[in-house]
């Protein structure tokens, strides 16, 4: 049976609406699950017949969550960053995304990694609100990332692990 984007939206609502947690956010990533094993979806956001680049495919007016489909033509190595004060959970629908966890040292901007796990296609992963996270794609790779609120405007933190650097950043 098909799981549509409007399925999937109308999901995400309910399930943040009972429990906007951990454990709530645990269900999103298992709904985008769902949602990349439709091939309905992937063909119309995340296929071969869509543009490079990223588009914001939702925006609920509602509760303010974002979906957004990437189509990556190259690889690419994100500097370790956070998503502010939103999660994050990112789904895999081809190829396939490298992704570590890092933790503070206790060092003034110091971190270190502690986790990393691939996410091949059809699997999705999350990060909860503030964990640090770098990510490494291989060219080719297509991607959906559902973020709690709308990004765009919301400060978050790159970090540089080789200097300690950290920089806000606004996008
Ligand atoms: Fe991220």
């Amino acid at each position: 049976m098909g799981y549509s984007l409007v399925e999937f939206c109308h999901d995400v609502r309910a399930i943040l609406r009972e429990s906007d947690d951990g454990e709530g956010r645990e269900q999103v990533r298992r709904k985008l699950e769902a949602l990349l094993g439709d091939p309905d979806f992937r063909a119309t956001y995340v296929g071969p017949g869509n543009d490079a680049g990223m588009e914001q495919i939702h925006q609920d007016p509602e509760l303010h969550f974002c979906v957004l489909a990437y189509n990556m033509t190259e690889s690419r190595i994100s500097p370790p960053h956070d998503h502010g004060a939103s999660w994050a959970v990112y789904g895999q629908a081809a190829g396939h995304t490298d992704m570590t966890v890092w933790s503070a040292t206790g060092d003034a901007g110091g971190i270190e990694p502690v986790r990393t796990f691939r996410l091949e296609a059809g699997q999705a992963g999350l990060f909860d609100v503030r964990e640090i996270h770098s990510i490494e794609y291989t060219a080719g790779a297509r991607f959906v990332r559902v973020t709690g609120v709308d990004m765009t405007g919301e400060e978050r933190w790159v970090f540089d692990p080789a200097t300690g650097e950290v920089r806000a950043v606004v996008l």
